[in-house]
């Protein structure tokens, strides 16, 4: 029996269709990911690895688990596995494509709505007391409806943000690697350089990869390219924005608000500048957080799993290995 490590209990069936599949599971029982002692040792003797996006798994880490011939990344970012790493070692690395992008993107035009019209402000101040009468100054917040979104990064999230803003009749612009006509015809977007969608959009929504090209991607150069009172949505990872950056400008006011659904690090530590900023939303890395989405992407990398030790190709890699490990 291959012996199969999964770093937390997730939902969905995989346990029961690695064990159906004839292998032996074990899933780390803490709230916390395993640290990283933990996951050596269960990787010394593991044929595959269920991970997750809060654990790195380094060359170093490869090189302890000899039997390992999987990693399979309950998300479709990888950028806690290096795919390079992965091919030297011999193991396989999968994601979880086509199964997230409409909940991701439900999250993402959340946010943009949320930061838009004040709603997580608005409740704190409810809550506390602060609704003493209908103000006609209170709240105010931007339009969302005709207003122009900039996309960067137009893959499967960035498309999914695209449909949500046809319902709103907003002006699309997006900035990506390659150009996308059937897409721009299909959705009616139009193709800019990055540095035009910045400059003409309300709202900038990121969901480009986090790769050594897009770390900081957004600093000070590319907000203060920004209009005015501009909205920065992030559902892709912390790292694409200079935090201490965007710090900085939504405390000048030039930003309007930042809504963050990831941040660098993860969590944020409670004293971080951007607790303390009204025009900040932050919600803690749940873009697929839908019970069903989460069973299918825990689904899919079981399904991985099972194809590798089974002597087969997976199904959703994000490298090849020219000598991939055998049992
Ligand atoms: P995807 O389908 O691979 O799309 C990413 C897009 O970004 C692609 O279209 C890609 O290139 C473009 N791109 C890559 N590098 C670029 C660069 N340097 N400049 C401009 N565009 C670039 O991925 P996805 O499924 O949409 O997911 C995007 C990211 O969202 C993931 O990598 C992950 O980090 C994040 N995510 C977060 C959550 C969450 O819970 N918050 C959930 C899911 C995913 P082309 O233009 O060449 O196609
Ligand atoms: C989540 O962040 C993912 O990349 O799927």
């Amino acid at each position: 029996m291959a012996k199969v490590f999964i770093t937390r209990s997730v939902p969905g069936r995989p346990v029961d269709l690695l064990e159906q599949a004839g292998h032996q599971v074990e899933v780390w029982p803490g709230e916390l990911p395993p640290s990283r002692d933990v996951l050596a040792n269960r990787l010394e003797s593991a044929a595959a690895l269920l991970t997750m996006v809060t654990d790195g798994i380094d060359a170093d880490l490869m090189a302890a688990a000899p039997g390992l011939r999987i990693i399979a990344n309950m998300a479709v970012g990888y950028d806690n596995v290096s795919p390079s790493d992965a091919n030297e070692a011999g193991i396989w690395l999968t994601n979880t494509p086509g199964v997230l992008a409409e909940t991701t993107a439900d999250l993402a035009f959340a946010l943009l709505m949320d930061a838009a019209r004040n709603l997580t402000a608005s409740d704190r101040d409810t809550r506390a007391g602060g609704w003493k009468t209908w103000s006609p100054t209170a709240f105010l917040g931007q339009d969302v409806y005709r207003a122009t979104l900039g996309i960067v990064g137009l893959g499967e999230i960035g498309e999914a943000m695209a449909r949500r803003a046809r319902g709103f009749s907003m002006r699309i612009l997006y900035a990506s690697r390659t150009r996308k006509p059937a897409v721009e015809s299909n959705l009616g977007l139009e193709w800019r350089s990055f540095e035009e969608v910045l400059v003409s959009s309300d709202f900038v929504s990121l969901h480009v990869p986090l790769t050594p090209e897009t770390r900081h991607l957004i600093s000070h150069r590319e907000l203060a390219l920004m209009k005015p009172g501009a909205i920065l949505v992030n559902t892709t990872r912390g790292a694409v924005v200079d935090q201490d950056a965007l710090v900085a400008s939504l405390r000048s006011g030039h930003l309007g608000g930042a809504a963050l659904d990831v941040t660098d690090p993860e969590p944020l530590p409670l004293d971080h500048p951007l607790f303390a900023l009204p025009n900040a939303v932050i919600t803690p890395h749940i873009g697929s957080a839908s019970l069903a989405t989460r069973a299918k992407m825990a689904e899919m990398a079981a399904l991985n799993i099972i194809e590798v030790l089974a002597g087969r190709i997976p199904l959703n890699p994000v490298n090849e290995p020219s000598k991939p490990r055998t049992a």
